[in-house]
Order: C-alpha cells, then sequence, then structure tokens
C-alpha cells in the first residue's frame, strides 16, 4: 500500500515501513529526474525495486531516466550488420596474429566487440564502458552469453582507466568503435591518444588504424528546411533560426531530394597511431560542378580497421550512422567556374565547416555569428 501525503505527514499513521521508504525513495527518484540526474534517479527507482520488485512506479522510473543517460541509436547501431560484419572480420584477423595479445575494448556498449574478441580466440579482453548502466548491462550479456572466463567489464571512462588497477597490463590489442556520424563526436581522437599513452603496449594494434572524413556540397531544400524556417502560416518564424544547429546533425542524405555540386573531398586524414585531439583547420578550395544553391556540406567517413578492411557511412548505405549534415544559415549561389573556399575545423571532437566564395576574406566566425 503506497502512503498518502497524509500518511505521511502523520506521526502516528499505520504504515508499513517499508510503504514508507518506498514513498520516500520514489520522490527522491523524481526529485533527481527532475533535476537531470538521470543516473541518480535510476539508482534511487533501484533501491525500490530492491524492496518491491513488481513496484510498477519505480520500474517505469527507472526505465524513464535509463532512457535519458543511454541513447536509444545502440539498437539500431547493434542491428547494421554491415558494422558487425567488417568488426567481426577485422578482429578475427587481429586475434589470429596473437591470440595471447591481451584485448582492451574502449566502449564495450552490450560488449558485442569484446566478445567478437573472445570468440575469435583472444584469451583475456577487458571491455570498458563509461556509462554505468550500458556497463552493468553489458556485463549480464557477457555473462549470459558464456564468455565471462575470457571478457571482464570495466564500468569506467578509459580516460579513468589505470595499469594494473583496471587493466592487468598494457594490451596489444585494441578495438574500439566510440563513433558518430561526424567520425569525431564521441571522442576518439582524445581517446586513443590516452589509451595510446596509458593503457597501451609500444607495438599494440590499433582498430580502427585510421579515419578519413570526406565532405561534398549539397542542395537541398528539403534538408535546409530541417534546421531553418521563414514565413509560414502569415507568420515570420524566422527568428526561431536563433535556436537552429550550427554544427552537424544526422540525416540520411539519399532520402532527401537533393543534388551534389561538387564531387566528394577529404576533409582530414587521421592516422590513429599518432593523432591526438589538437583542434586543427584547413582550407579546401572546391570548384562547384553544377551551378545551384548550397544549402549544407554533407560529410561522412571511411575507417580503416585494418589494412584492407574499411567501414564508413557514405551516402547510399544504409548505415546505422546514416550521414552527418551541416546546414549553411543562408544558401548561397555557387557557379561552376567560381571557386568555394571551404574552411574545416576541427575541435578534437566536431568538425564545423565556413564557406566562403573566392572573394570573400578568410573567416572570422565569431564576428559573423556576432553579425547575424
Ligand atoms: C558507439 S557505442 C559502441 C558499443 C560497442 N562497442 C559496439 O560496437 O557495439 C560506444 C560506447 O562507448 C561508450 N564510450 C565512449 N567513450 C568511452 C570511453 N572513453 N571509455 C569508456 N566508454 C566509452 C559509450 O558510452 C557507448 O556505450
Amino acid at each position: 500500500m503506497e502512503p498518502t501525503e497524509a500518511d505521511l505527514m502523520d506521526p502516528v499513521a499505520e504504515v508499513h515501513a517499508d510503504d514508507l521508504e518506498i514513498a520516500h525513495f520514489l520522490r527522491w527518484g523524481r526529485d533527481l529526474h527532475h533535476q537531470g540526474r538521470y543516473e541518480d534517479a535510476a539508482k534511487a527507482y533501484e533501491l525500490i525495486l530492491g524492496l518491491d520488485r513488481d513496484n510498477e512506479e519505480a520500474r517505469i522510473g527507472r526505465n524513464r531516466a535509463v532512457r535519458r543517460a543511454v541513447p536509444r541509436w545502440h539498437w539500431e547501431m547493434l542491428h547494421d550488420e554491415e558494422r558487425a560484419e567488417l568488426y567481426d572480420r577485422a578482429i578475427r584477423q587481429a586475434v589470429a596474429a596473437d591470440p595471447d595479445a591481451l584485448v582492451l575494448d574502449i566502449g564495450a556498449g552490450s560488449g558485442l566487440l569484446a566478445m567478437m574478441a573472445a570468440r575469435a580466440g583472444a584469451r583475456r579482453v577487458v571491455a570498458c564502458e563509461g556509462q554505468p548502466a550500458v556497463a552493468e548491462t553489458a556485463s549480464r550479456v557477457v555473462r549470459v552469453a558464456g564468455y565471462d572466463d575470457a571478457v571482464s567489464v570495466v564500468p569506467k571512462m578509459s580516460t579513468r582507466m589505470t595499469v594494473p588497477e583496471d587493466l592487468p597490463r598494457r594490451a596489444g590489442l585494441l578495438v574500439t568503435e566510440i563513433v558518430d556520424c561526424g567520425l569525431l563526436g564521441e571522442g576518439i581522437l582524445g581517446t586513443i591518444a590516452h589509451a595510446r599513452e596509458h593503457l597501451l603496449a609500444p607495438d599494440a594494434t590499433i582498430m580502427p588504424a585510421r579515419g578519413r572524413i570526406i565532405a561534398q556540397l549539397v542542395e537541398s531544400e528539403p534538408l535546409h528546411r530541417k534546421n531553418h524556417v521563414g514565413k509560414l502560416y502569415g507568420f515570420d518564424l524566422a527568428q526561431f533560426n536563433r535556436l537552429s544547429t550550427l554544427e552537424y546533425f544526422d540525416s540520411r542524405l539519399h532520402r532527401h531530394e537533393h543534388r551534389a555540386l561538387s564531387d566528394p573531398l577529404t576533409v582530414f586524414d587521421f592516422d590513429f597511431y599518432t593523432a591526438d585531439a589538437t583542434p586543427r583547420s584547413t582550407e579546401l578550395r572546391v570548384r562547384p560542378t553544377a551551378a545551384g544553391r548550397l544549402h549544407a556540406i554533407a560529410f561522412w567517413f571511411e575507417m580503416e580497421l585494418l589494412p584492407g578492411i574499411t567501414i564508413g557511412n557514405a551516402p547510399g548505405h544504409d548505415s546505422h550512422w546514416k550521414q552527418a549534415i551541416q546546414c549553411l544559415p543562408v544558401p548561397v549561389l555557387v557557379q561552376p567556374g567560381e571557386e568555394v573556399v571551404l574552411d574545416a575545423a576541427h575541435d578534437g571532437e566536431c568538425v564545423r565547416f565556413t564557406v566562403r566564395t573566392g572573394s570573400e576574406p578568410g573567416p572570422d566566425r565569431d564576428a559573423r555569428e556576432a553579425a547575424r
């Protein structure tokens, strides 16, 4: 029985102690959720389920909190068969080359890549996962799959791991898939650089070995509309564009009417054996291949897992990553004879483009944004 507000105020009310505790934790869980402390809210609901495993409010509350903390893309990612097959092939090849190598899987998720390594014959795999609910679930998955002899899950960010506390020795094989549609958004550059310095043997195999970002100029009113409004229904709504996404968002290029205005071009090329998260920029001179209104830069990546095994999210693929789309605030008219300058910069985690026509001076992004 759940106590009423009056029961809780009345010291002589005959309410069972467990009910009081449950009411207290439910209120606590709701408060934590409203404060945006989803991990803690989930823990509060977990305590209730320890007292009353069928408590429906706690089950729903925990799921609501976990949903905030655990991205929904996990499921789509797990069903991406091409991704799984290519990682599996590369992992088998790397493990066959040295089955005694200690494997470190950074970003375990469900534990999939760690289990692939164990299935391929790796004797010892340590998988770390920074999201506590995901880490706990990965441990369950690994146990149920029968790989807990070989695979252990460390519920930590790799950047907080140390040898030998979390990893018995420096690992000989790193497998990781911490990339978003724009390659860098989950922090792969800094994470691998940290691992090289603190967690990997000097001759360790790093998977992925390389990553390239490729971009294309695109005309697409429908994509632009995903991030901009003007006059609609008799109202000028353009002020709402103050809230538009300045960086990229993910979308499937081939599901939106569009026209390529340039050939694809390589923007950045990272060697994960040496790259770090130092911000970089580059100026690319692009010759439009058609006249049109430049609405967006579409970009994607190609990752070499091992030499000869490449994975990516180029348009046309049904990859769960989709493509990265950065809309221009105002479309720019381009002509085949007139060079467009594409300034690309990354801050270690996010790639961002600025477009100039050949005659415009170099970008002063902050000043431009302030002027808008
Ligand atoms: C894209 S998912 C991949 C999951 C799994 N490896 C797979 O391929 O199915 C990345 C996971 O890595 C975790 N993660 C990202 N960076 C991490 C880090 N530096 N240390 C530990 N976990 C990390 C995220 O919480 C997320 O669960």
